[in-house]
Formats: structure tokens, sequence, C-alpha cells
């Protein structure tokens, strides 16, 4: 469970989190929908660690990570992958290196043993297969779509099997098909490694489709967390909007059972 508590996050002279609330229950898919640059990407890094907020506190299972600093951290937070907005590979390294760089820096992340060389290849040939990757092991990140890079990233992130996982816009920028693709990925992910998520995203079709609950960003805060259908008729200009999106979508779409 993700249980974050009275978060405030200033920038020089801009206030980005004022107050910010939110519970994630063990196993759910939580959506969170916001207008670009209110803070949605810095709320992520918040949880993941990487930034460090000025009041409140984030507790992952019971234990304040806002509190810990360098190994004790990193020890709560190595559970935790995150599919960064536009997928962060390393340019340098081939698919089959990118994908194993978790796994060769840390071994397993529950007993801290070294994987051999096997494993690896193993471990990694898995995760590409499972995101419809196989094969590009020796194909450099510049050699691959948009939408392969995407699929590249969430193999790297699952090929270590967190318990949580952080999606930051996950399919903006791809073609609705792709799009769809990383959807299904994303809720198969889910199954198979019984995480718990946190998915970032503007796409209320991508939303409903993956989201056990959605969540409205703004003014710094979580202003309204439901289930989707209560979620929607809340009345909301910003909801009212999606409603409106889709009502127009031409898109058939599934949601989530
Ligand atoms: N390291 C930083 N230094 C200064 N300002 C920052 C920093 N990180 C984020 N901000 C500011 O915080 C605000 C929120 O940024 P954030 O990236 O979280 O928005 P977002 O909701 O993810 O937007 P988008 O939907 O476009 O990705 C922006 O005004 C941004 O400029
Ligand atoms: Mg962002």
């Amino acid at each position: 469970m993700i249980d974050i508590y009275d978060l405030w996050k200033a920038y020089e002279s801009t206030q980005v989190l004022k107050g910010l609330t939110l519970n994630v229950e063990k196993g759910e898919t939580l959506v969170i929908l916001g207008r670009s640059g209110v803070g949605k990407s810095v709320l992520l890094k918040h949880i993941i660690g990487i930034s460090i907020a000025d009041k409140g506190y984030i507790e992952v299972d019971g234990v304040r990570i806002s509190d810990l600093r360098g190994e004790k951290r990193f020890e709560i937070t190595h559970n935790m992958g995150m599919l960064f907005q536009g997928a962060a590979l390393f340019d340098s390294m081939n698919i089959e290196e990118n994908t194993a760089f978790f796994l060769k820096q840390h071994g397993n992340i529950k007993s801290g043993k070294k994987y051999t060389q096997a494993e690896i290849t193993d471990m990694v040939d898995n995760a590409l297969e499972m995101v419809g990757l196989a094969g590009t092991q020796k194909k450099m990140p510049a050699d691959l779509s948009g939408g392969m890079r995407k699929r590249a990233g969430l193999a790297r992130l699952i090929v270590y099997r967190p318990e949580f996982l952080l999606y930051d816009e996950p399919t903006t920028g791809l073609d609705p098909i792709t799009a769809m693709q990383i959807n299904e990925l994303i809720v198969k992910t889910q199954e198979k490694l019984q995480a718990t998520s946190i998915v970032v995203t503007h796409d209320i079709i991508s939303a409903l489709y993956v989201g056990d609950r959605l969540a409205l960003f703004k003014d710094g805060k979580i202003a309204y967390v439901d289930r989707p259908d209560a979620f929607l008729q809340i009345d909301d200009p910003i909801i009212e909007f999606l409603r409106k999106t889709i009502s127009e979508d031409p898109r058939t779409f599934r949601r989530k059972k």
C-alpha cells in the first residue's frame, strides 16, 4: 500500500504540491488524470524517491520512505519500478543490455544474490517476449520506433518483478493501436506480478482500460478519487470534458472487469 499524506513541494516560486493526500491499495491500479504541468510527474518522482518533499510524508507498506535516506531508502524503493515519460533508455546500450541493467546492478531484489549470466539472459528474453519484442536483443534504442521504445522501457521494468509500478504517460504520442497494446500490457503485467500500480495519463480511454480507480490531480492536490463509474459522474469542468471525450470517441473500448 502507498499512503501519501499532506505532501507539499515548491520549485523556486512555483508551489506544485499543495497538501496532496492519496492512498493506493495493495494490488490496485490507480490512474491519475490531470492537465499538463499540474505536477503529476513531480508526484511520481517523490514516490519513487528521486525528489524530496518540503512537508508531508509517503509510506510504503507502513514504512515512512520520505524520512529515509541513502541505502535505507533504496531498500524500499528498489521494489518499485517507474516507466519514465519518454521511456528513458540508455542510448549507448542495446536492448538486451538496457533490459538487464538493473538485474546486473542489484541482483535479486528479495535475496540480494547476484544472478548468473545464464539467468540474466533467460529473464531478459522472457521480459522481451512478454512485451512483444522477442528478437530485438541486439538492436539499439535509436533503431526502434517510439512504441517499441516504450515497450522496451516496460521490459526493463518488469524484468526484476517490482511490487510497485509507476507509469508516467505510457501511451502518450502513440497511435491508437500501439496505445491499446500498451494498455493490455499494463493489465497483463499487473495480473502477472500482482503489483500495485499508479498510471499517470491524459488518455481517458487508457485510464478506463487499466484503472480500478481514477483520480483527478488539480490545484496541487488529488481533488477526487473514485471507481470509474462514480468518478465520471462528478460535477467538475475537467470531468465534464472527459465525459464528452468518451462519448465522442469512435473507438470501442473495453473497461477493466
Ligand atoms: N526539478 C524541477 N525544477 C523546477 N521546476 C520543476 C522541476 N520539476 C518540475 N518542475 C515544475 O513543476 C511543475 C509540474 O511539472 P510536472 O512535470 O510534474 O507536470 P506534469 O503534470 O507531469 O505535466 P505533463 O502532463 O506535461 O507531463 C511544472 O511547472 C514544472 O516546471
Ligand atoms: Mg509529466
